[in-house]
């Protein structure tokens, strides 16, 4: 990105320690911050919402430059994260995993007296560089990374393999290069892992017959001995919903927390959910595997409210209202009974891009909407507090209400499915399918739905409200009780506002930059 002027400031500041205090309720509870959508919310708007839900904790799924920044002087403890298709890369060189290291996590790991820069972007972005004095510009952050994941759920059977041979070396380079750059004892590389690493065995359905993978035994042993040697955490996603989509006679009761199911008999140890039944098939497979202390983190757990008959928004009330009641009260599973349980729920936000090879309701994970608008009663306190809601997302911008509608005064409708096809193909039109809040529509209803989906991802371009004469915009909101027309969100730098500065103008906005900038310290 061109920079609209160089060093404009220099300045000499203390960067706060940042507070690792793990207590119960909100304060302990970690939220998954995921970006695949077509207009996410700034990154300025979403690390003030977790603050103004109490969110301490982020898990993220890369280090996105605009995201750490957002959350640079927030408090907030992040985990950061290695794609998959990084894994290569970081499993064949020690060298290219101490750089990324370098990069993406020493930099944000700083405090004491710093020299910083100020620059300019030219949408209106400042950045803060630090000048370390080597070869790049460092941006300066206090102290806030504590995990590194690497990869995300690279096991998975659907990837046939694919990473078994790169995540156990990318795993070892990267904690070996946190601990060469001296912050291995404070910052832990781990694993996200699905619950498919591990299972009971088919004749034996008990947790504590839990066993890890056959096929992947003897990695998931080194790996957990590299984890322990560093005493860093197993990091597991335990997805309750995912028993309950993948198996039409899984008892819907069990699913949930509050009873109704009848309970799995472990030689007299009764289990009442499958979150709690899933946990203590890890213990029991880490403990198989020489472990049974291990530290575990449910790096993902939640519930979706589109996209499929068992993810609506009164379940997913239900499923967090157990849940957090439990998490808050420190219950624990019946393994490690009475424990405080470190958790990230997934996730924050709806992503309207979200791949869907796992099913429709993928994109529809968020316990808020694509705006940051909650969806349903919910009390991260765990105080089970009726109809407490979630603080909505501030200041967000929305796109003029215009809708993007089939034209009714068409009459040659032969070319409208290859139009709906590539809308779909292009939008997000989950909500049509079937057991999905928008399902059931007439043809006209589902053509204006994904005209509009499609136009909105294009943040209303004229050009995107076609359709080869059969789409016009329209000033009428064609929602119905069920089903939301939506209008996208203003985003990225348009969202900032940012008007063509002069450098009288630049200036000022640094020094007010400045300013905010000393005032989170
Ligand atoms: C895994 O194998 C299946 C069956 O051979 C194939 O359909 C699928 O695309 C493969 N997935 C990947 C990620 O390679
Ligand atoms: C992993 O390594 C094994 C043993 O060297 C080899 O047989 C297998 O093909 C490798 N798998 C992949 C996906 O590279
Ligand atoms: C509307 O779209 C959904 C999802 O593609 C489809 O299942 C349904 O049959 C469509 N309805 C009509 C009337 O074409
Ligand atoms: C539709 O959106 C409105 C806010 O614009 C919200 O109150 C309502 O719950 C949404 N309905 C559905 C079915 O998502």
């Amino acid at each position: 990105m061109a920079r609209l002027a160089g060093v404009l400031l220099v300045v000499v500041a203390t960067v706060a320690c940042w507070a690792a205090a793990s207590a119960p309720g909100a304060a302990a509870l970690g939220m998954n911050w995921g970006t695949q959508a077509s207009h996410p919310l700034p990154p300025k708007v979403v690390v003030q919402l977790l603050k103004d839900n109490g969110i301490k904790k982020v898990k993220l799924f890369d280090t996105d430059f605009a995201a750490m920044s957002a959350l640079a002087g927030s408090g907030i403890e992040v985990m950061v994260a290695i794609p998959n298709n990084m894994l290569a890369d970081l499993a064949g060189s020690s060298r290219a995993a101490k750089d990324w290291v370098k990069r993406n996590v020493q930099r944000f790991d700083f405090d004491g007296g710093v020299t910083i820069k100020i620059d300019f972007l030219d949408d209106g972005r400042v950045v803060q560089w630090l000048d370390n004095g080597d070869s790049g510009q460092w941006t300066v952050y206090a102290k806030a990374v504590r995990y590194v994941a690497v990869g995300n759920e690279p096991f998975l059977e659907a990837y046939n393999g694919t990473f078994i041979n790169i995540t156990f070396p990318a795993l070892q380079n990267v904690q070996n290069a946190l601990n060469d750059a001296g912050v291995g004892d404070r910052i832990k590389a781990t694993v996200p892992l699905n619950a498919d690493v591990y299972n009971s065995p088919a004749n034996n359905q008990v947790p504590s017959a839990g066993r890890f993978r056959p096929d992947i035994a003897g990695l998931m042993k080194d790996i957990v001995d590299f984890l322990a040697k560093n005493n860093a955490p197993f990091t597991v996603n335990i997805y309750p919903f995912l028993s309950l989509y993948l198996n039409d006679n899984f008892p819907l009761d069990y699913a949930f927390f509050d009873g109704g199911a009848t309970p799995v008999n472990d030689n007299g140890v009764l289990y009442t959910n499958v979150f709690d039944a899933n946990f203590d098939t890890l213990v029991a497979a880490l403990k198989a595997a020489g472990h049974g202390d291990m530290p575990v983190i449910v790096g993902e757990v939640g519930w979706p409210t589109d996209g499929d008959k068992h993810a609506k928004s009164s379940y997913a009330e239900r499923f967090y209202a157990g849940l957090l009641k439990r998490l808050a009260a420190n219950t624990g599973t019946p393994a490690r009974p009475n424990q405080y349980v470190e958790v990230y729920l997934f996730g924050l936000l709806d992503e309207d891009q979200k791949s869907i090879a796992p099913g429709n309701f993928e994109r529809h994970w968020g316990i808020l909407r694509y705006d940051g608008q909650p969806k349903y009663a919910m009390d991260l306190t765990g105080q089970g507090r009726n109809n407490a809601m979630l603080v909505p997302a501030q200041g967000v911008k929305y796109l003029s209400k215009t809708w993007c509608a089939l034209n009714p005064n068409v009459k040659d409708l032969s070319k409208l499915g290859a139009n709906i096809d590539y809308a779909c193909s292009n939008a997000d039109c989950t909500t049509l399918g079937y057991g999905s809040t928008c399902n059931g529509m007439d043809v006209a209803g589902n053509a204006t739905y994904a005209f509009n989906a499609y136009y909105q991802v294009k943040s209303q371009e004229d050009s995107a409200c076609d359709f080869q004469g059969l789409a016009l915009p329209v000033q009428t909101d064609p929602s119905t009780a069920t089903c939301n027309f939506t209008i996208q969100i203003v985003t990225g730098a348009a969202a900032a506002a940012a008007p063509a500065l002069g450098g009288a103008a630049v200036a000022g906005a640094v020094l007010l930059a400045l300013l905010q900038l000393l005032a989170l310290w």
